[in-house]
């Protein structure tokens, strides 16, 4: 199959380009590289330095690539800025995403795949919530993906296309930008490698349920290619994707800054790593937030393969490399 990974130069996307490749499929790539890097993609895979606002050149490249499928990961993803500017969100995350389903209709795409959000979706919960739980976004980030799923389902019935919405629980692994304000597992490792501290916000008890960026891109893999009864032409299919553990961000830090300590020991730069520092709470941070992915092990047989401590221990050693 050929398939059209937007936002394939990110973190995610560029795990779901090299499953997609080690699995024989051909691939192309949008990505306005915002905040992905050519560097995230293998050489020879076709790059096209495209914004997805701009319809008329979306509609170009799916004309030249003529793609069975697409997997979206493209977006504005930080939710502070959604907050700050939801214009600019609703132009990346609903008329970004309209265009590329536009463009996957209009050349007959079969099956359309969509990055969501079990996080934003679900809210507050403390045990792992199913799909069936009521969608209560607050920030117009999370807003954009629920209204997403519903485009997803319109063309879906509209175009006769197979859609899936994977609705990610908190994602970590290698390549993730440390720079943002999400992604704490980049964010603690650059520090600690530094032999800095780590910030943890307020009093760190923060519940995530963290799942590691290539199982993600094998749920992808699988979402995007699977001959399965459930994913069906005129169908929306929404998965949750996510381990169901919940680890708060004093646990996470903890275990992160022993296995950075090992690392560094190894390597013959041992020395004690500071204690986490605490600065103020983030307004509006939940609680906790689990996803319950029983559904995509029934629908699309799909588990997570990576322990939090297996994980934590490759995305350390991916930074170190990278110091
Ligand atoms: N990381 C997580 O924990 C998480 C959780 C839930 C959902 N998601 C979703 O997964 C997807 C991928 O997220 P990620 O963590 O890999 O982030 P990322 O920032 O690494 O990837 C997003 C990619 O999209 C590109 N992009 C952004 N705006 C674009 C535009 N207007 N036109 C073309 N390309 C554009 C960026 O350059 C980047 O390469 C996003 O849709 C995000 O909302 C992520």
């Amino acid at each position: 199959m050929k398939i059209l990974v937007t936002g394939g130069a990110g973190f995610i996307g560029s795990h779901i380009v090299d499953a997609l490749l080690a699995a024989g499929h051909a691939v192309a790539v949008i990505d306005d590289l915002s905040s992905g890097s050519r560097d995230n993609l293998p050489p020879g895979v076709p790059l096209h330095v495209v914004d997805i606002v701009d319809g008329a050149a979306v509609t170009r490249v799916f004309a030249a690539e003529r793609p069975d499928a697409v997997c979206h990961q493209a977006a504005q993803m930080s939710v502070s800025r959604s907050v700050r500017e939801p214009l600019f969100d609703a132009q990346v995350n609903c008329i970004g995403l309209i265009n590329v389903l536009d463009a996957a209709a209009g050349v007959g795409c079969r099956r359309f795949v969509f990055a969501s959000s079990g996080g934003v979706l679900y809210g507050d919960v403390t045990v792992p919530a199913p799909e069936s739980t009521p969608a209560n976004p607050v920030s117009p980030y999370g807003i954009t993906k629920w209204v997403g799923e519903r485009y997803l389902k319109f063309y879906a019935e509209e175009h006769g296309m197979a859609a899936v919405a994977l609705r990610y629980s908190n994602v970590y692994g290698p390549r993730q930008n440390p720079h943002g304000e999400a992604g704490v597992v980049a964010i603690f490792c650059k520090k600690l490698l530094a032999g800095e501290a780590a910030t943890i916000n307020g009093d760190g008890r923060y519940v995530r349920d963290y799942v590691y960026g290539p199982d993600v891109a094998r749920a992808n893999l699988l979402a995007l290619t699977a001959d399965v009864p459930h994913v069906q032409p005129r169908t929306l299919t929404s998965l949750n994707i996510g381990t169901g553990v919940g680890t708060d961000v004093n646990e996470l830090e903890a275990a992160l800054r022993g296995t950075i300590a090992g690392l560094l020991e190894r390597a013959g730069r041992g020395r004690g790593l500071p204690a986490p520092v605490h600065g103020p709470a983030r307004p509006g941070d939940l609680r906790s937030n689990l996803v319950d992915a029983t559904r995509a092990g029934e629908v699309l047989s799909w588990r997570p393969t990576v322990s939090l401590d297996a994980g934590l221990a490759r995305t350390a050693e991916w930074f170190a490399a990278r110091a």
